[in-house]
């Protein structure tokens, strides 16, 4: 080969997955198709008509009248860290849940961001107990308070956000939360629940490819950032400056990665269209028969229907298989997607998505099929026809 000849790939042919784990579910035709139109510029007018529509179907889709509500350029961490980095200023305390993985991922951004965190405790694979977080409050008095309502981690979601955001409030804390494994999966109501700051990611429920990240901050979560003394340390997601871009003014601040905000703009249209609570009340059913099915073949739930998260089942690893090749076999004889347990439930269960247009009878059944095939292959206890006929029973 001549130096100058470029390296010999062949063409892209990724397998063709079923996207059963924790995100990126599998994306709907229309927002494929919608990623592949024509590029605009991102000051063009058009483009800035497509801005103010995707702001609009955020706000639907979180449940808000927030006029600060944005795709972030990034995954669902730069939303993440945009609402944390921006809401938390040095010197400021911040409380933070210790039961997921997730939760730590916020402990460390905020101390990133130069605050002083607190915790409030509580085992991985249970929900904050709003007894807890109002004790935790009264001892630390902290500036912001985040939680984490959907634990991709371990399947459970917070219950009780209206409870937790008022005793918040009470202490004039802002309260941050991660919706990312929530937002148009589950209920999620961020102006009745009194949510200050919402943050997600649009690869779950939304099923729509990463790269451009919900956000939202309510006027009183903006004036904070608006009047802070030091600036935000990320140049990139200072929201100060990103108003330029999606405020009023629509002025260059970085260049919008505009396929990704086709793709949102499906996406959450598919969303209206279908209806939000109609959506939840899908994801719920669809999920249901899921559940149905693990539990019929033998298996259990590892999160208690009181908080049982639907976008993201959390499943008892059953005696004498190993997480980790149960979840290579199926991706291997049934180019099929579920995910092991993290951190404090390593090795512990397995985390199936239910999520956006993966959340469908046919993947229901095809999930539960072939996990109890493979499960039974590798000699553990479980009946796959009673499995496979609970969720047939659940989708009637
Ligand atoms: C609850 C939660 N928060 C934050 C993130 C981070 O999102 P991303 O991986 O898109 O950066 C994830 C991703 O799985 C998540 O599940």
């Amino acid at each position: 080969m001549a130096d100058t000849d470029g390296p010999t790939t062949g063409e892209l042919t990724p397998p063709d997955r079923t996207l059963m784990g924790p995100g990126p579910s599998d994306v709907h035709p229309r927002v494929l198709r919608a990623m592949s139109t024509p590029l605009v510029g991102h000051l063009d007018p058009a483009f800035v008509e497509i801005m103010d529509e995707v702001q609009e179907l955020l706000r639907y889709a979180f449940r808000t009248e927030n006029e600060w509500t944005i795709p972030v350029s990034g995954t669902g961490s730069a939303a993440m860290e945009a609402a944390i980095g921006n809401v938390v200023e040095p010197g400021d305390t911040v409380l933070v849940p210790t039961n997921g993985y997730f939760g730590g991922r916020m402990a460390s951004m905020a101390r990133r961001a130069g605050g002083g965190v607190v915790e409030v405790e509580a085992p991985w694979g249970e929900p904050l107990d709003p007894d807890a977080v109002a004790d935790a409050l009264a001892t630390h008095d902290p500036d912001v308070f985040g939680f984490i309502h959907a634990e991709t981690s371990t399947g459970v979601r917070q219950p009780a956000v209206p409870e937790l955001t008022a005793a918040a409030h009470d202490h004039d804390a802002l309260v941050i939360a991660d919706c990312v494994t929530s937002i148009g999966g589950v209920e999620l109501r961020v102006d009745d629940w009194g949510i200050d700051v919402a943050y997600a990611g649009p690869q779950k429920c939304l099923s729509c490819p990463p790269g451009a990240s919900p956000l939202t901050l309510s006027d009183e979560a903006m004036e904070k950032v608006l009047s802070r003394e030091e600036e935000v340390r990320s140049w990139y997601l200072d929201l100060s400056l990103l108003e330029g871009y999606w405020g009023e003014e629509r002025s260059y601040h970085h260049t919008a990665p505009v396929s990704n905000v086709y793709a949102l703009r499906e996406a959450l249209r598919l969303v209206a269209e279908e209806g939000i609570e109609a959506r939840w009340e899908r994801h719920e059913r669809i999920a249901g028969a899921l559940k149905a099915g693990v539990e019929g073949m033998g298996l259990e739930m590892n999160a208690p229907d009181d908080y049982w998260l639907p976008s993201l089942n959390a499943v008892r690893v059953p005696d004498g298989v190993e997480d980790g090749e149960v979840c290579a076999e199926l991706l291997d004889r049934y180019d099929l997607e579920i995910a092991s347990g993290l951190g404090d439930l390593e090795g512990e269960i397995f985390r199936i998505g239910c999520m956006g247009h993966s959340a469908r009878p046919e993947n229901v059944i095809y999930v539960v099929t072939a996990l109890g095939d493979v499960l039974e292959s590798m000699g553990a206890d479980v009946d796959p026809d009673a499995g496979v006929a609970a969720t047939r029973r659940a989708l009637r």
